[in-house]
């Protein structure tokens, strides 16, 4: 079921009496860490409310294909390409049919016509519908065309019968939609990421900061959550959009940024401090601006903030700990340094003298250390060294996570 973190899946829900389990299935999707939309066909709402599926899903129910207000907002192309995967529950006899002979008449079918993902159909229907040999039919042909069926299930029917037809459980759907997708090295683990600067208020409007934009945190996150992670983006002020399907919980001082590391730490698997946190601020922040003097030089005093990353690391339970070292000079040796001071499991050196990666460039050069290994990953895109270091962070998080496990058991 970890699969299902961050996927977005369409649910629909056609006319046929175990359309009230669709209710329990989206619960258990949500559950799972999935996205969930869901469309009703016109039958199906007179099985079950579309406000009962709202509130579960938590988006509001699509029903209607030529309703303008629904396609002004997120129209059946839209839904076709948002879905990660469809998944039909329960499919009808009819809806069989009419996906078979490639309809488009309701917003369903369109968007099962329009969607390059996975389809998959939970058939429910009366014993004799499900053998009767257009059924039959009908579903060899969605097989054909690569649709997945999952069941039915044979048993006792809501009309009395007995014998194949009746939908699967909401708990068998949703493993046999988890299925489908492919384990990420991250899959079900919770990744806390910090990224950007922070900000020191000095008065209302000054303020101590650096040259941070966020990028490689942003870029770490994206990756941490296409390889399967749950992820809880710690940001500083950046100019950069919140990526999609990751939570973003902005701060600007480095008290802040603290807290809310803090906040639900002992869900945390692993946690990258990839922001650059302010070393000190000011020890007090005037309530007014303050007025330019007749003194020709200012003393500003300054005390030291939390670290971060180290308090984190020095946490119980602890999560696996990795720090940034962003270093003008003697790189390796200040980040092997910083690495042991700070009880980090890996730091991330990069030389941020360099004004072609590090501060605010789209590229960047880093060495990976260990306390036993140390591995250079030359300049590339932030996206693209992110992807590597998070399969990197990955394997050496499964390898600590087996030592322990090893010596739990010992
Ligand atoms: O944001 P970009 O423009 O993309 O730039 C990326 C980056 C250069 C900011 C990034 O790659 C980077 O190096 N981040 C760490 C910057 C930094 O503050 O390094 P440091 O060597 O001063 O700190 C060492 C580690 O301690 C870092 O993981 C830092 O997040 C952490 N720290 C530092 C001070 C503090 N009070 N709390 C902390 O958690």
């Amino acid at each position: 079921m970890q699969r299902l973190t961050n996927k977005q899946i369409i649910l629909g829900i056609t006319g046929g009496i175990a359309a009230y389990k669709s209710a329990e299935l989206t619960r258990i999707l949500k559950g799972a860490g999935a996205e969930v939309r869901v469309v009703m066909t016109a039958s199906a709402t007179e099985f079950i409310t579309p406000l009962t599926l709202q509130a579960l899903s938590g988006n509001p129910v699509h029903q209607h294909l030529l309703d303008a207000e629904a396609e002004a907002g997120m129209g059946h192309i839209e839904l076709a390409k948002w879905a990660d995967l469809i998944l039909i529950a329960p499919a009808s006899a009819n809806f069989m049919a009419r996906l078979a002979s490639g309809q488009g008449d309701d917003l369903l079918t369109t968007i099962c016509l329009a969607t390059d993902a996975p389809i998959c159909l939970a058939p429910a229907m009366n014993q004799a519908m499900w053998r009767d040999e257009g059924t039959q039919k009908n579903a060899t042909t969605l097989e054909s065309r690569g649709l997945k069926l999952f069941g039915p299930g044979v048993g006792e029917q809501a009309c009395g019968d007995t014998g194949p037809g009746r939908m699967l459980e909401p708990t068998e759907i949703a493993e046999l939609t988890a299925a489908q997708f492919d384990r990420g090295s991250l899959t079900g683990k919770t990744v806390f990421i910090t990224a950007g600067p922070t900000r020191e208020p000095l008065d209302p409007v000054r303020y101590i900061s650096n040259h941070s934009s966020g990028k490689m945190g942003y870029a770490l996150a994206e990756a941490a959550m296409e390889a399967g992670a749950k992820v809880k983006l710690i940001s500083g002020p950046v100019n950069l959009p919140a990526p999609a399907r990751i939570g973003r919980t902005s701060v600007e001082s480095a008290e802040e940024m603290l807290n809310a590391s803090l906040e639900d730490l002992s869900l945390c698997d692993i946690f990258i401090a990839a922001a650059a946190v302010a070393d000190y601020r000011p020890t007090a922040i005037a309530e007014h601006k303050i007025k330019k003097g007749s003194e020709e030089i200012m003393e500003l005093h300054l005390v030291k903030n939390p670290d971060i990353v180290a308090t984190v690391a020095n946490s119980s339970p602890k999560p696996f700990t990795v720090g940034f070292a962003a270093e003008t000079r003697d790189v390796i040796s200040y980040a092997k340094s910083k690495l042991e001071r700070k009880n980090l499991d890996l730091i991330i050196a990069n030389d941020v003298s360099r004004s072609d990666i590090g501060f605010n460039s789209d590229e960047n050069a880093v060495t990976v250390i260990s306390a036993t290994t140390t591995e250079t990953l030359p300049q590339a895109s932030k996206r693209q060294l992110a992807s590597k270091l998070i399969e990197k962070i990955a394997a050496q998080y499964h390898g600590s996570a087996v030592t322990e496990k090893e010596i739990e058991t010992a």
